[in-house]
């Protein structure tokens, strides 16, 4: 998008489709993080990838509806310019469309964000249709999908057979028609995910999907290089923060046993008191 005046909302988000500048997206989970990344982004994701980047859980099945409320809550103070979406976390949407609702109204009520997002395609577009006709704004999720990373015994790259490319047009076709603004396309073969953006009347937002796509999504914190453990494939580094925290606490715990630190400059000392003697002179 081009140089931000005002908040961008969802009707700016769906009416950048093809658009040649593609949409730019990033996660954020924390107050300080989103006042750094609002200039940069059109839209910032509270996503629920907040269980593994600061929460250090395995996978994001374990994250709770009110972990995602205050986590929109703290970004929402310091997003002033970027769309925010929140991801509504595993087992809030899946049970019924009334519960994704009543869900969905929750996090949207308490934290003021732009739409929700949830993961799945044709299974879960009535869910989607009847969200998005009472009002919630709705973002899709399809391709690898990490709340399925149980069922599927792992983290599956999608549309490598005709038969996977042919469910996820399906998947697309279906959230598309169900009212999704947009969608991200996660962990996708580059050609298919192509094709997908290409017959998608919505912003397709990739990860791990392709150039194309109407947008990009990285989650931050692999973005930074502020996790440890294993990086997908996708997630290109653009800083190593991680080595630099390492560096800084080295250094700081050599100041500290030398006692180096705290030097004065760190230090309060007594206001000096000038004598009365000295005054009157
Ligand atoms: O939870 C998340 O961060 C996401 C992105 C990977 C798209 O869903």
């Amino acid at each position: 998008m081009s140089e931000k005046t005002k908040r961008i909302n969802i009707s700016d988000i769906r009416a950048h489709k093809g658009k040649p500048k593609p949409l730019v997206c990033l996660t954020a989970y924390t107050a300080p993080m989103a006042a750094r990344l609002d200039a940069h982004t059109d839209l910032l994701l509270v996503g629920d990838s907040v269980g593994m980047a600061l929460y250090g859980m395995d996978n994001t099945l374990k994250v709770d509806l009110e972990m995602m409320v205050r986590h929109g809550q703290a970004v929402m103070r310091r997003a002033d310019t970027s769309c925010v979406v929140i991801d509504m976390p595993f087992g809030t949407y899946e049970e019924s469309p009334e519960l994704a609702y009543r869900n969905a109204a929750h996090i949207m009520r308490e934290t003021g964000c732009d739409g929700v997002k949830l993961e799945g395609g044709v299974d879960l577009a009535p869910t989607i249709q009847y969200l998005t006709s009472r009002k919630i704004p709705v973002m899709g999720h399809i391709g690898l999908m990490p709340q399925s990373v149980l069922k599927e015994g792992g983290y599956r790259v999608k549309g490598k057979t005709p038969e996977s490319e042919a469910q996820l047009m399906e998947d697309a076709r279906a959230i598309e028609e169900a009212g999704a603004f947009a969608f991200v396309l996660e962990g996708t073969v580059d050609s298919v995910s192509q094709k997908i953006t290409k017959e998608s009347g919505v912003p397709v937002i990739g990860i791990g999907a392709s150039a194309a796509c109407d947008g990009q999504i990285l989650v931050t914190e692999d973005m930074l290089g502020l996790l440890d453990g294993h990086t997908p494939k996708f997630a290109k580094q653009y800083a190593q923060l991680g080595d630099a925290i390492s560096e800084a606490a080295a250094q700081y715990k050599a100041e500290v046993q030398e006692r180096s630190f705290p030097s004065d400059e760190y230090l309060y000392h007594r206001p000096k008191v000038v004598s009365s003697d000295k005054k009157k002179a």
